[in-house]
């Protein structure tokens, strides 16, 4: 298959984790004969550096024109902690979303039996977790019209949805529940909020077309104490955009480090994939970050176009990493492994199975191994 992949490394250890993912789509192009084209542009800080705006035109029309854009990270404290900056680089990804139509963010969390031990919570509250969050990516209080009164002490954001939106992102969640074990829980806050209150009817309606799927419903705050007591209840969450923002950051404890939560974003003509987590800039450069959240997404990417034997190369290699205790020091402290090694590991991986089980620790260790 030829693609062509628009590389947005963006800001703090994004570039970092995004060359690692890259290494791995080259692994699966060397063993499975595939063609990707990528093409590399500026977003977030580091374009407000160069151009002055996070998004650059030149950087949407590469993506709008480009079969997939992998996503590194955004933000630099630099403008995100001066309230009075006028450019922030988190606009360059909400745009980005906006303009590329990715109103459907897809978010699974899953527990690797290897890493059970690792999570901060009880290995008996955790066994079997595996549920995949279905966040609305372009509406509500994100998207809606924001205030700020003139003598600015007051202020307002506007969560507004329509039917519309909350309609087309139900019909994947309950299509992606028939796959799974036929189960959808939409969060809310019905209670208070119209606009949740709006989900609920639409999304009951909407059920009625779906009736092998069992539909409940929760109140985000209840969803969040819920995901931590019993994570093995849930099946797929459907929830708008800031719900689905928070609840998926919680759920990346489960699995011990958020540093391994990936997601895809996808639209009715264009699709991105990204790690879940931020531009972590305390750590930029030092090698340390986790890689495997990025290389989880190039496997949500080739899932994208049917490339399931590809995806399925990806994960073996990431959980034979894991396995093997190759890892960056955010699951194991004591680790000797940077961003690189665990990435070559995998990328090994890919290429050669046998490679792969015979590798030899101490040459990753000094990142002697070199088949790519
Ligand atoms: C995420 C991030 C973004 C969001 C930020 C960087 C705008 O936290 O993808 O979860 O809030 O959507
Ligand atoms: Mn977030």
């Amino acid at each position: 298959m030829n693609l062509n992949i628009a590389l947005l490394p963006g800001d703090g250890i994004g570039p970092e984790v995004l060359e690692q993912g890259v290494r791995c789509l080259e692994a699966v192009e060397e063993a499975f004969g595939h063609h990707f084209v990528f093409k590399e542009a500026p977003v977030g800080a580091i374009a407000i550096d160069k151009t002055g705006t996070p998004l650059p035109n030149s950087t949407l029309q590469l993506c709008k024109n480009a079969d997939a854009v992998l996503f590194g990270a955004i933000g630099d404290p630099k403008y995100d902690n001066d309230p009075n900056s006028e450019v922030r680089p988190v606009h360059g990804l909400l745009q980005l979303r906006k303009e590329l139509g990715l109103f459907a963010n897809i978010r699974p969390v899953k527990v690797f039996p290897s890493l059970i031990d690792r999570s901060p919570l009880k290995k008996e509250r955790i066994t079997g977790t595996d549920f995949t969050i279905y966040r609305e990516l372009t509406g509500g209080i994100y998207f809606g019209e924001k205030k700020l009164s003139e003598d600015g002490t007051v202020a307002s954001d506007l969560c507004e949805y329509s039917e519309k939106e909350i309609s087309r992102i139900a019909h994947m969640a309950f299509k992606a529940a028939r796959n799974r074990k036929n189960k959808l829980t939409l969060v809310d806050k019905a209670n208070v909020l119209e606009s949740s209150r709006l989900w609920r009817k639409t999304v009951t309606k909407i059920g009625e077309s779906y009736p092998d799927v069992g539909l409940d419903f929760l109140f985000v705050d209840n969803a969040a104490m819920q995901i931590i007591i019993n994570p093995s209840q849930f099946d797929v969450i459907l929830t708008e955009n800031m719900f689905g923002d928070i609840i998926s950051d919680e759920g990346s404890v489960i699995g011990g480090s958020i540093g391994l939560l990936a997601s895809a974003s996808i639209g009715e003509e264009n699709a991105l994939f990204e790690p879940i987590h931020g531009s972590y800039p305390q750590t930029k450069g030092q090698n340390i970050a986790n890689p495997i959240a990025s290389i989880l997404s190039v496997a949500m990417l080739l899932e994208h176009f049917q490339l399931f034997e590809e995806a399925m190369a990806v994960r073996e290699a990431v959980d034979k990493s894991l396995q093997k205790g190759i890892m960056t020091p955010d699951l194991d402290p004591k680790s000797k492994y940077g961003t690189n090694h665990v990435g070559d590991f995998i990328a090994n991986g890919i290429v050669d199975d046998d490679h792969r089980l015979n590798m030899n620790d101490e040459n990753i260790g000094l990142g002697k191994s070199t088949i790519i």
